[in-house]
């Protein structure tokens, strides 16, 4: 062989050798998941268990603080979720979230280490929202995360900013280009696992509610309208959620019928639910921080940072392997609401209950506003209440209806614990839920109830 020959094949090898190495090195390990001879099995790779393990280690929890004592209402200034717990729970719960998302940088992260009550830090605003998004998760997406729940730590793994993140990206590139309009395709990104699929699956299905289901169920041309270009959008975002749980399709799908939900797992049904968290949690708890992150946190059309699949999950079919760190932090369980009477808020009023600036918590005279219509409902049992919530002018008006229509949950809540059958309470949005005309006024936060 000449050595010209002898070293096309020596380059050929190498060539070979630097391909394969993109690739998982066998022998893999494969674990029967659905009915046999569907295919429906799992590919593990026995060498990364043991390093995505490690990623998966739990922090031990702090020992649990006594729930005696005064309350961290009664002791802080500027409390506004986590006032009812006691001050050695409050400190412990600080510990914690210090050590989830920033070990490094200490208390001052989100303090002025002045003045502890001071909100003047963009951190600590954000740090407030996302305990109302952890409690969130866990009591209202229980169809998604049931018992086993989040914490901090399950996003942000001991960075302020978590390692998955995704931000908006211009539309459609520009056709005038040397590569022409690609229609978002073929740049390489882990975003699909490196497919030549669209880059952006995120901005359409996990922050807008574009549907993600395109095959037709009945014979073309009238039952689908979808095209081969929405299809490949939708393999985006399965590469996605397939490359963020560690798993494969068949996880989910009977590659028999993608479509058929029959033929699908159950995994399936909890990743549907998933999606439609993903969507709530970028638009109504990262969306509304808008208007607090300072630039540089932006992305490049200006939005705040949004999850997806990989910020809980990276890489696990449960985050964590389904260890529960929530079941140390009762207190990110639900919303474990302030029952003090905060400055500045009015005096419960028959009929009426005030709230606090950006708090949805039920004040502790609150037995001053509903005790009369208790009773009426209860003379009466064909009466129904009706509540109707209103907030002030300042700030976003989209976040404040949510807020109002969270204080008049908290009120019905209210009546049930009174013995009132919620069916018997009408929620009654009114045509205008905006109580004065600008700025903050304690009198515009409230919730009317009425007796009808
Ligand atoms: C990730 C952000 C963050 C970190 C880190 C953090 N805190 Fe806080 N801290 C908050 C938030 C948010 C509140 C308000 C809680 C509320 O409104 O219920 C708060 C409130 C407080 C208060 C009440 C102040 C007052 O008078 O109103 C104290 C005291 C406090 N933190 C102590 C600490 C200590 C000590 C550390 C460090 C061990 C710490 N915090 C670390 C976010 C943080
Ligand atoms: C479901 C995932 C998730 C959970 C749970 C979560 N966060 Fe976040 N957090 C995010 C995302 C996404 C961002 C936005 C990243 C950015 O641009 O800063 C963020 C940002 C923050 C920031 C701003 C950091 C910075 O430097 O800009 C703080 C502080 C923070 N989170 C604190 C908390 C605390 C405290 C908790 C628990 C009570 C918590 N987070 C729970 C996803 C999460
Ligand atoms: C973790 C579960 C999960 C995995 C893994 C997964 N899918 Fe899906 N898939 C879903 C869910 C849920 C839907 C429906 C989404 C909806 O309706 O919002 C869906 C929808 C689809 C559809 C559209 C079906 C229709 O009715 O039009 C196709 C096609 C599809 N998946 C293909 C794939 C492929 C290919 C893979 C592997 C690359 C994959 N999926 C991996 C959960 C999964
Ligand atoms: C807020 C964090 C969070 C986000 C975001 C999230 N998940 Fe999950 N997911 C969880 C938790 C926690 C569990 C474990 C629940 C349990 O123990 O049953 C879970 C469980 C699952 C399971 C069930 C796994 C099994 O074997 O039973 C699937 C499938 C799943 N997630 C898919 C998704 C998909 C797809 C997305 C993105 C659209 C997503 N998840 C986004 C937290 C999250």
């Amino acid at each position: 062989m000449s050595l010209a020959i002898r070293s096309a094949f020596a380059w050929l090898a190498v060539g070979a050798a630097a391909l394969l190495a993109g690739c998982e090195r066998p022998p893999v390990n494969t674990v029967q998941h659905g009915y046999r001879g569907t295919g429906m099995e799992q590919i593990y790779n026995p060498r990364q268990l043991d390093t995505q393990a490690e990623l998966n280690k739990v922090p031990d929890a702090i020992a649990p603080a006594s729930a005696d004592g005064p309350k961290a209402s009664a002791v802080f200034k500027n409390v506004k979720l986590l006032g009812d717990l006691s001050v050695g729970e409050f400190s412990r719960h600080m510990v914690s979230i210090t050590s989830w998302v920033a070990p490094k940088e200490g208390c001052v992260y989100c303090h002025n280490g002045a003045d502890f009550a001071d909100d003047s830090k963009y951190t600590k605003v954000v740090a407030r929202r996302m305990i109302q998004m952890t409690q969130h998760i866990n009591s209202d997406w229980k169809t998604h995360v049931a018992e086993t729940g989040v914490t901090c730590y399950t996003c942000h793994r001991g960075n302020g900013v978590p390692k998955n993140i995704w931000f908006n990206t211009a539309g459609a590139d520009n056709a005038t280009k040397l590569m022409g309009y690609k229609a978002g395709q073929n740049e390489a990104t882990m975003k699909v696992a490196l497919a030549a699929l669209p880059n952006d699956p995120f901005t359409p299905f996990l922050g807008d509610t574009t549907a993600i289901r395109v095959i037709g169920t009945s014979a073309l041309p009238e039952g689908n309208r979808q095209s081969t270009k929405q299809a490949e959008w939708t393999y985006g975002l399965m590469m996605h959620m397939s490359q963020s749980l560690g798993v494969n399709c068949t996880y989910c799908h009977n590659t028999r019928s993608f479509a058929s939900w029959d033929a699908s797992t159950p995994q399936r049904g909890t990743a549907w639910y998933g999606i439609r968290m993903a969507r709530d949690l970028n638009k109504d708890y990262l969306g509304s921080l808008a208007g607090v992150f300072p630039p540089e946190r932006l992305g490049p059309l200006g939005d705040v940072a949004k999850l997806n699949c990989a910020t809980c999950h990276q890489g696990a079919f449960k985050p964590l392997y389904g260890q529960s760190m929530l079941k140390d932090h009762p207190e990110l369980a639900s919303g474990v609401k302030v029952a003090v009477a905060a400055p500045g808020v009015p005096a419960s009023e028959d009929g009426i209950v005030y709230f606090a600036v950006g708090s949805a918590a039920l004040p502790a005279d609150m037995d001053k506003a509903i005790g009369s219509m208790v009773a009426a409902l209860k003379a009466n049992p064909a009466a129904k209440a009706t509540l109707s919530g209103y907030h002030s002018a300042a700030g976003d008006l989209a976040s404040n209806q949510e807020l109002a229509k969270q204080r008049a949950f908290a009120v019905r809540d209210a009546l049930k614990a009174a013995g009132i059958d919620p069916e018997r309470v009408v929620l009654e949005k009114p045509i205008q839920t905006e109580a004065n005309a600008s700025g903050e006024d304690p009198k515009a936060r409230r919730v009317e109830i009425a007796v009808k």
